[in-house]
């Protein structure tokens, strides 16, 4: 159920800063009631304002309320209080290459959710949709889970990363808030489906830890150590797809992703390596919708 605005969530904030801060010094964890979105507040932190002071510090910035959560290709990213974990990790970064960055934020997000068991036989129920998607296998069908939006920007030779991320904790169908549209078609998938302890307090507390250790090993290593972790959970792989970038629509057979985090299409016309986070792909079936349906 959707928790009422008088009933307090408890953060972890402390838990978190205590595993945190030792790898990330200077970290620091703040939670908002509401805000536009959590990507767009830590990004006006970075650029600082007249008279504000840029900062570039590492913070995590959890959003109890979005009410205006930004998804990737300019979509909304629809969630509600309880019912969805939303929050951006800010932290100044300086990788060799910045590809594959999002894709080992989606594998550090459905490791920490579902460990992968070596040995074990048959799909984890946690995939990976190239570039940013979470999808959780249910017995429906396959459900959009999470969301993820890198976004980045530099100042005084600092480059700083936002890696946001939106996980519906539960999706049942219920009459949206006033300032949620509806959506249409299949509904998102809940993670209490699969984990039904989990709450959004305890969601965050397992998986920050292991996704700043993630980025920091990505910052040293790049994405070529990821690469077999994400075929693991890739959904795409095999499956005939289209891609679109507004305008060209090309139709192949996904392979899979190279070393440097690029989804290897193929195509009439040959191999076609997709780096453009601009281009959206779909399943040749049909898709779910973004974001979260509220309890
Ligand atoms: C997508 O699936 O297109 C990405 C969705 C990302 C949503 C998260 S919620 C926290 C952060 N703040 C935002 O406005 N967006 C990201």
């Amino acid at each position: 159920m959707t928790t009422p605005l008088a009933t307090p969530i408890r953060w972890p904030a402390e838990a978190l800063w205590e595993a945190v801060a030792p790898i990330l010094p200077g970290f620091t964890v703040e939670v908002l009631p509401e805000i536009d979105s959590s990507n767009t507040e830590l990004m006006r932190r970075f650029r600082g304002s007249p008279g504000v002071e840029p900062r570039p510090e590492p913070l995590l910035l959890v959003a109890e309320q979005q009410t205006a959560g930004r998804g990737r290709l300019g979509r909304q990213w629809q969630s509600r209080r309880g019912d969805s974990l939303t929050f951006s990790l800010g932290l100044p970064l300086a990788p060799a290459d910045w590809s594959g960055l999002s894709l080992v934020a989606g594998i550090s997000v459905a490791e920490s959710l579902e460990p992968l068991v070596p040995g074990q036989a048959g799909k984890p129920r946690i995939g990976l949709k190239w570039p940013n998607d979470l999808w959780l296998s249910t017995p429906e069908g396959e459900r959009k889970l999470a969301g993820i939006l890198v976004e980045t920007a530099s100042w005084e030779g600092v480059r700083y990363v936002v890696i946001g991320i939106g996980i519906n904790i539960c999706a049942q169908d219920i009459p949206a808030a006033p300032h949620v549209t509806p959506l249409p078609g299949i509904p998102p998938g809940g993670l209490q489906t699969l984990l039904p302890a989990l709450d959004a307090p305890a969601t965050l507390l397992r998986i920050v830890p292991p996704l700043v250790q993630a980025v920091q090993a990505f910052e040293r290593f790049g994405f070529a150590p990821f690469q077999a972790r994400f075929a693991a959970r890739d959904v795409l792989a095999g499956q005939a797809v289209q891609l679109s970038d507004g305008q060209n629509g090309i139709e192949g057979t996904a392979h899979g992703v190279g070393e440097n985090g690029a989804l290897l299409v193929h195509t009439p016309a040959g191999m076609k390596e997709i780096t453009s986070s601009e281009v959206s792909v779909r399943p040749v079936a049909a898709q779910p919708p973004e974001g979260a349906r509220p309890c």
